[in-house]
C-alpha cells in the first residue's frame, strides 16, 4: 500500500532541523543556576508541545490528542500497523536539555528528510510525544504511556494529585481539554504496529563502544516507594538530645540502608526526593516523607531491595508505600537485531526507564537507539551528546523508516 504524504521543503527536514528545534526548545524552562524544569503538565511543556505542532503542520501532517493527553503527528492517515517514532517532551527539576526531547525532534526531523525527498510511506506513519514520562508530576513514572496502555484504573486516576492537590482532570481543564475524555486509549494503542525511540543515552556505555548510536536490549527492573516517618516537632535550642524523636534522623538511617543494601545487591537506590515538615531551621522536624527509587539487575534483586527498605521504614516508626513497578523489559529481539544490523550499531542494556518498554510490556513491538553522551551524564544540565553524533541519530531514523514506513 502507498499512502499519499505531504510534499515538503528539504529545509524542515535533516539534521539542520533538528538543531533549529533545539535551539528554539533551549530557552523554555532553562533555570538561571543552570537545568532546566520543564514538569508533565507546566507550560514548558505546553510551550514545547506547541513547538511540535507547528513543526507536524509545517511538515503537512496533522496533530492531534490521544485521550491519554499524548500528543501525535500523523503524516498519513491513522491506522493500523502504523510506524510511530517518538519519546518526551518534559524533564525532571534541573534536568537536561535532551532527555526526551531529542526523540521527539529528531523523529520529526528524520520524517521531514524523507518527505522533502519526495518519499511516499508505504504504511501510516506519525510521531508522539508522550505526557509527563518522568512522573515529577504525579509521581507515576511514564504517566502517558501507561494511561494510554490501559494501566492506571479509575479510581487510580482520581487520587492523582500533584504537590498543589490538583487532579490530572483539572490539570487536561485547565489545558482547554474534555477532563470526561481522559482514560485509556485502546484504539490509539491499536494503532502501533512498531514504536521506535531515540534517546540521549545516560551512561557511558556508547563510550566505551566508540560508537555514535546504540541499540537498546533490556532495562533493568525498577519501583519507587514512597517512605513516610514521622516524629515529634520540637525547639531546636531546648529538646535535650536523647529526648528527641528526630525524622530527619530516621531518614538518615533509612538512606544509608538503603544504600548499603544496594551495594550487596549490584543494585541502585536513591533518594533525590526528601520533603521536611515544617522545614524549619530552628525546630525538629514533625514528618519527612522521602520518595526512595530502586532499581535492579533482576526482579529477584529488586524485590529483596523494596522489601529491606520497607523493613527499615517500618523499624524506623515509618511505613513505605509502592508507587509503582515496572517488570524487566526485553525489547523485541527480532527488532532489536534488525536494527542492529542496519545500523551497525552495538547493543546496550540500560537502567532507566522509557515510554518504549511501557509499549513493550502492552504487546507493541518496541525498540529503541541511543545516541552518545560523552559525559554519561542525565537528569542534569551536563547531559549532552555532539552536533555530529545528533546528525549520526536523525540519519539512522531516517533509515529506519525508508526500511520499515
Ligand atoms: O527515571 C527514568 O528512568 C527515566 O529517565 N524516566
Ligand atoms: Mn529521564
Ligand atoms: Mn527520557
Amino acid at each position: 500500500m502507498t499512502t499519499s504524504a505531504p510534499r515538503t521543503p528539504r529545509a524542515l527536514g535533516g539534521p539542520a532541523a533538528l538543531e533549529r528545534l533545539l535551539a528554539e526548545a533551549e530557552p523554555l524552562g532553562r533555570r538561571a543556576d543552570g537545568g532546566w524544569d520543564r514538569p508533565g503538565f507546566g507550560p514548558e511543556e505546553e510551550a514545547l508541545r506547541a513547538l511540535v505542532v507547528r513543526q507536524v503542520e509545517a511538515l503537512g501532517g496533522r496533530a492531534t490528542l490521544d485521550r491519554a493527553t499524548n500528543l501525535w503527528g500523523w503524516f498519513t492517515p491513522p491506522g493500523p500497523g502504523a510506524l510511530v517514532l517518538g519519546s518526551h517532551l518534559d524533564s525532571v527539576p534541573g534536568g537536561g536539555p535532551l532527555d526526551g526531547p531529542l526523540g521527539v525532534f529528531s523523529a520529526l526531523a528524520a520524517v521531514g528528510e524523507l518527505l522533502g525527498r519526495g518519499w511516499h510511506p508505504r504504511r501510516p506513519l506519525a510521531i508522539v510525544a508522550f505526557r509527563d514520562e518522568e512522573g515529577s508530576r504525579f509521581g507515576r513514572a511514564c504517566l502517558g504511556s501507561r494511561l494510554l496502555a490501559g494501566e492506571l484504573s479509575e479510581a487510580d486516576l482520581a487520587a492523582l494529585r500533584d504537590a498543589a492537590g490538583t487532579s490530572l482532570k483539572d490539570l487536561v481543564a485547565a489545558t482547554g481539554g474534555d477532563p470526561d475524555a481522559v482514560g485509556p486509549d485502546p484504539e490509539a494503542l491499536a494503532t502501533i504496529g512498531t514504536f521506535l525511540e531515540l534517546h540521549v543515552e545516560q551512561g557511558r556505555a556508547l563510550v566505551h563502544h566508540r560508537a555514535p548510536l546504540g541499540v537498546a536490549r533490556t532495562i533493568w527492573p525498577h519501583a519507587r516507594l514512597r517512605v513516610e516517618l514521622p516524629g515529634q516537632a520540637n525547639h531546636a535550642g531546648t529538646t535535650p538530645m536523647h529526648e528527641r524523636s528526630d525524622p530527619v534522623v530516621a531518614l538518615a538511617r533509612l538512606v544509608l540502608a538503603a544504600r548499603s543494601e544496594a551495594f550487596a545487591r549490584g543494585a541502585h537506590a536513591t533518594i533525590g526526593s526528601i520533603h521536611v515538615t515544617p522545614n524549619a531551621t530552628n525546630a525538629i522536624a514533625r514528618f519527612v516523607e522521602a520518595w526512595v527509587d530502586v532499581r535492579a539487575a533482576t526482579e529477584g534483586a529488586l524485590e529483596a531491595l523494596l522489601e529491606h527498605v520497607a523493613t527499615v521504614a517500618r523499624r524506623l516508626n515509618g511505613s513505605a508505600t509502592e508507587v509503582s513497578r515496572t517488570p524487566t523489559t526485553t525489547f523485541d529481539p527480532a527488532f532489536a537485531e534488525q536494527l542492529a544490523q542496519l545500523l551497525s550499531a552495538p547493543m546496550i542494556p540500560t537502567a532507566a526507564g522509557h515510554d518504549a518498554g511501557i509499549l513493550q510490556h502492552h504487546g507493541v513491538r518496541a525498540g529503541m537507539l541511543f545516541v552518545r553522551n560523552p559525559t554519561g551524564i542525565s537528569h542534569a544540565p551536563e547531559e549532552t551528546a555532539s552536533v555530529e553524533d545528533r546528525a549520526v541519530g536523525v540519519d539512522a531514523l531516517v533509515r529506519v523508516i525508508e526500511e520499515l514506513g
